[in-house]
């Protein structure tokens, strides 16, 4: 049996900016998505236990098939492609993420899924390979996406990251004394529909928001310095600012400014929207000896409360003998 599994992610700084090339800052947290394959003849099979689906894809990858499976339907597609072959399967795919919380749960889940497939058909793919993959995957589900979600969850840490340019991972200097909080608010919502939204709004008035995804581009490399410098008291101010921006552009909820502002009440250095908005995830960045504090007071705001870790390594594939 194969195993693959991949984090989480949030962004930083720089959500919905980064869609018009002003660079981002992304993080890989450790809640993770897992793909498990096992041994079957029939076909490839894929039951997803979070999103209650099983379908089955006919090695010929032909026909109609439920929406879900159009994604995975795709990656097959690509490595029968390059790799000249795909067999059949069954793969179980399981997320700690909640789906549609702007944590990256689609790319995430895509990434497990491409290494334990490779894997399983013996092929080894490096990561730049699997980063490819993962994004074709994602555009069938986003639309047309900056690509950060599928780089973050598959080269892990924190990094930089640029649309067309790639990315840059950051030396971050970790501090004990500061720590994140990611507060899922339980609203589930369309990267692809908020992320179209935008651009329309962008169109609109071009001249009024292109000083504003400059600043933003500007500020996530202030920000990329604060963390390298491990001055976190600056990189909390700087979430802020660029919370202001993104209520500007229309993704903020009043339940999103209820958490910012109760978390901000209650010590927080930082907080900010995470991924699309509209709902999702609120990422918080506070003073260890505060973090309680900020617990209690977002807690009636939110559906779930992640007190997580970044994790340093992305995909990760295991191998092994089953009894
Ligand atoms: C979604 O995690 C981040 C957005 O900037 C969309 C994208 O970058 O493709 C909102």
């Amino acid at each position: 049996m194969i195993e693959a599994s991949a984090p989480s992610k949030v962004i930083i700084v720089g959500e919905h900016f980064v869609v018009k090339g002003q660079p981002a800052i992304a993080a890989a947290l450790d809640v993770r998505s897992k793909a498990r394959i096992e041994e079957n003849l029939k076909g490839i099979i894929i039951r997803s236990i979070n999103l209650n689906f099983e379908v089955m894809i006919p090695m010929e990858l032909s026909g109609s098939l439920p929406k879900e499976a159009e994604p995975f339907r795709r990656i097959l597609k690509t490595m029968s492609e390059r790799y000249g072959k795909l067999r059949p399967a069954k793969i179980t795919l399981e997320s700690e993420i909640p789906v549609g919380s702007g944590m990256g749960s689609s790319a995430s889940t895509f990434a497990a899924f491409t290494a334990a497939y490779s894997k399983y058909l013996g092929v080894e793919l490096s990561l730049d390979e699997v980063n490819e993959i993962v994004y074709e995957a994602e555009c069938v589900v986003h639309g047309k996406p900056s690509g950060i979600d599928n780089t973050i969850v598959t080269y892990g840490g924190v990094i930089a990251y640029r649309k067309g340019e790639g990315f840059l991972r950051l030396n971050v200097k970790i501090n004990q004394d500061y720590a994140w909080l990611v507060a899922d608010t339980g609203v589930r919502r369309s990267t692809g529909d908020l992320v179209r939204r935008v651009l329309d709004l962008y169109d609109k008035y071009e001249e009024v928001l292109m000083p504003l995804y400059h600043a933003a581009g500007h500020l996530a490399i202030e920000a990329a310095k604060a963390l390298e410098q491990g001055d976190y008291e600056k990189l909390g101010e700087l979430m802020n600012i660029n919370q202001g921006m993104l209520e500007a552009i229309g993704v903020s909820t009043l339940q999103i400014s209820e958490i910012v502002y109760k978390a901000k009440e209650a010590g927080a250095l930082g907080a900010k929207l995470t991924g699309a908005g509209g709902g999702g995830a609120v990422l918080i960045l506070a003073k260890r000896g505060d973090l309680n504090e900020v617990e209690e007071a977002i807690k009636p705001y939110t559906a779930k409360i992640f007190k997580t870790r970044i994790a340093h390594t992305g995909i990760r594939v295991k191998e092994f003998n089953e009894r």
